[in-house]
């Protein structure tokens, strides 16, 4: 787009270089007649294009190492990008006082002295990136009341300091990332009262530099990109009470998100993306109620629990594509009555049930390709939406049975041929005995199996109707079989397998029954069960406790009132008199505490 003029160079090359030896010399008058010197009307600098855009001075890769003599003053635009400018010194510009926006990126600016920039009063935008800074001096953007924009990023900034930005009051985006930054100070962004978004990425940052990001009270938007931070400690953004828009993207050692992380924030955009979560965190997202959009793409969650999201009253859109699910459950979406957008594609789910979403209507884009999906009955609520359903890129496809396999949901035509998209329910085929002898102390173990399609889940449920765990002495093995350890008496009862699938489900129930080993009294074979019941020598339950305290009490009471009575007595027949009556109490304690005296109460009279 831009004409290279390497014909008109050989005069004004040597202008160039004056001007920069000049400047070199750092004798900033001389360089400014210099200025003054080539203007001429609306003039314009030899090696530059005013032509191609009203109010414009495009100087982009002309190899200047100054800036060129003759801008006319009246330009909106300088471009001055990918040339070797060196240095900035103050004033250098101030002439040039209706400039909107400069472009220095691209350069070889390595120093640019306190008030580099004075007098461009109307400054929208400042253009840094991709020189060689290393310090940002407080003051270097003194005179800048108008910027808006300021880019520094692919620099080589180490560190902020405060008040490093402090007279740029209308900012509203600051570029600092591809930065060598290890410190931001806790005031460096103070004065940046009208910094809407701000992006971090590529710095050198171990932790994410929350008192400083606090002082931005108006950040509306928040970008931390690809850095090495693997914890956001709880209230880390604290006091970004306007911030909406939190994205979280590539920091690959962040492995959980704590409880409190997100306290204090009021988000409706949230983005957790290309980390290294293994599941939803419910937790740090409790309280944001506000919440639209949620993206956790990119991370190893490999499921969706039943009704985890209800608190998110308002989440329409929930983008996890890549990441590893394999389930999402039943419910797994309910509660969320604006729910709209369901973004799974490229991941490991076999199927997505209906049930999973509150109202499955309401669904308007579904992202599922990518996922090997089994073709059959609990895919027919995708059939019947597909041509209303927005699929995104591309359609889901099945990945089985065999006969569909690699077809688009797309592509099934209404009438669906015999055996596609069916079910078979779940049926036992094998098992144990019906009834099962066990002594008390030994083990018993029932099997249970079956088919059905899809594969279905074996259950068992107990005596008194209780579906069994896969943990304790009654459990429900991997494989479906059901194992008591240490068969006790109240084992006792029908044990029922329940095999379920979609389609249905079939049982079968055993009958357990326990033999009482003989053994004497009192050395009875299965200890662990019944010596906790057994009465100690010196053991008292609350009853014999109650008995004792209140025999230990009486005692008591009768002395105590014995004594008033006396008293009473004594004074009234003498009149008046003075009481010098102490009691020596000893208050009544647990029992066993001192031995004998424990509940034993004593009252002295002197
Ligand atoms: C920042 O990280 C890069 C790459 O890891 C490294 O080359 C550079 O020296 C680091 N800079 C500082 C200031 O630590
Ligand atoms: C991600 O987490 C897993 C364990 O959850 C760990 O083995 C792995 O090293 C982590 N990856 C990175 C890049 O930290
Ligand atoms: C949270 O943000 C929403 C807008 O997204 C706003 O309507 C609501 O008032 C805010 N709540 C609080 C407590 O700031
Ligand atoms: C088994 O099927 C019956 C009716 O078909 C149903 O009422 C029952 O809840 C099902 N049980 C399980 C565990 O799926
Ligand atoms: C154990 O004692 C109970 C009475 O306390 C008695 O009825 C029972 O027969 C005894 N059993 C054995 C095996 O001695
Ligand atoms: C008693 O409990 C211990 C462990 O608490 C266990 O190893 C042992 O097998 C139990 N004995 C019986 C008879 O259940």
């Amino acid at each position: 787009m831009l004409p290279t003029r390497h014909g008109s160079r050989s005069k004004e090359g040597m202008d160039i270089d004056i001007a920069s030896r000049w400047a070199s010399a750092s004798w900033p008058p001389l360089f400014f007649l210099l200025l003054l010197a080539g203007r001429s009307g609306r003039g314009c600098p030899a090696a530059c294009d005013c032509a191609s855009q009203p109010q414009a001075v495009i100087c982009a890769s002309r190899l200047l190492e100054a800036v060129p003599g003759g801008i006319p003053p009246d330009t909106e635009l300088l471009d001055l990008s990918r040339n070797r400018l060196w240095g900035l010194q103050r004033g250098m510009l101030s002439r040039l006082e209706p400039l909107l926006e400069l472009d220095l990126s691209h350069n070889q600016l390595s120093t640019l002295e306190p008030g580099a920039f004075q007098g461009l009063r109307n400054l929208l935008t400042l253009r840094l990136r991709g020189n060689r800074l290393r310090i940002v001096a407080p003051g270097v953007f003194s005179g800048l009341p108008s910027l808006t924009l300021l880019d520094l990023s692919l620099n080589q900034i180490v560190l902020f300091l405060d008040g490093a930005f402090g007279e740029l009051g209308s900012l509203q985006q600051l570029e600092v990332g591809d930065n060598h930054l290890v410190f931001v100070a806790p005031g460096a962004f103070v004065g940046l009262a009208k910094l809407s978004t701000l992006t971090l990425e590529r710095c050198n940052l171990s932790t994410v530099p929350g008192p400083a990001l606090a002082r931005l009270s108006g950040l509306t938007g928040l970008r931390l990109r690809e850095l090495d931070i693997g914890r956001l400690p709880p209230g880390a953004l604290r006091g970004l009470g306007q911030l909406r828009e939190l994205e979280i993207h590539q920091w690959p050692s962040l492995r959980a998100l704590e409880p409190g992380s997100l306290t204090g924030l009021n988000l409706s955009h949230l983005a957790i993306t290309h980390c290294n979560l293994s599941s939803v965190p419910f937790q740090a997202l409790g309280h944001l109620s506000f919440l639209r959009v949620l993206d956790l793409s990119q991370n190893p969650i490999s499921s969706i629990p039943a009704r985890k999201l209800s608190f998110l009253v308002r989440l329409q859109e929930l983008h996890l594509s890549g990441a590893h699910l394999a389930s999402i459950a039943a419910h797994a979406f309910h509660g969320l009555a604006a729910f709209c957008l369901l973004d799974v594609a490229n991941n490991a789910l076999q199927t997505l049930e209906e049930a999973a979403f509150p109202s499955p209507s309401n669904l308007v884009t579904l992202r599922l390709a990518g996922n090997p999906l089994i073709c059959d009955c609990r895919l027919l609520w995708l059939l019947r939406l597909r041509h209303r359903l927005d699929f995104g890129k591309s359609p889901p496809a099945c990945a089985s049975p065999l006969p569909v396999r690699g077809k688009n949901l797309r592509d099934f035509s209404d009438i669906l041929p015999p055996g596609h998209f069916t079910c078979r329910a779940a049926l036992i085929q094998r098992s144990g005995p019906r009834r099962v002898s066990a002594e008390e102390g030994q083990q018993a173990v029932f099997s249970c199996s079956g088919d059905g399609d899809p594969a279905p889940t074996i259950s068992w449920q107990g005596p008194q109707g209780i579906w069994l765990g896969r943990t304790g002495r009654v459990r429900v093995l991997e494989d479906g079989t059901l194992e008591i350890r240490s068969v006790q008496l109240r084992d006792r009862g029908a044990y029922v397998c329940v095999l379920s699938n979609v389609a249905g489900n079939d049982s079968l129930s055993t009958w357990l029954e326990v033999i009482q080993t003989e053994s004497p009294n009192g050395t009875l074979s299965d200890t662990n069960a019944t010596t906790l019941g057994t009465p100690g020598p010196f053991f008292l339950d609350s009853r014999g406790l109650v008995v004792v305290l209140v025999v230990g009490f009486l005692p008591f009471l009768t002395s105590v009132t014995l004594c008033f009575g006396l008293i009473a007595l004594w004074s009234k027949s003498k009149g008046r008199v003075k009481h010098h009556t102490t009691f020596d109490f000893v208050p009544p304690r647990a029992s066993g505490e001192r031995g004998a005296g424990g509940n034993r109460v004593t009252a002295k009279l002197f």
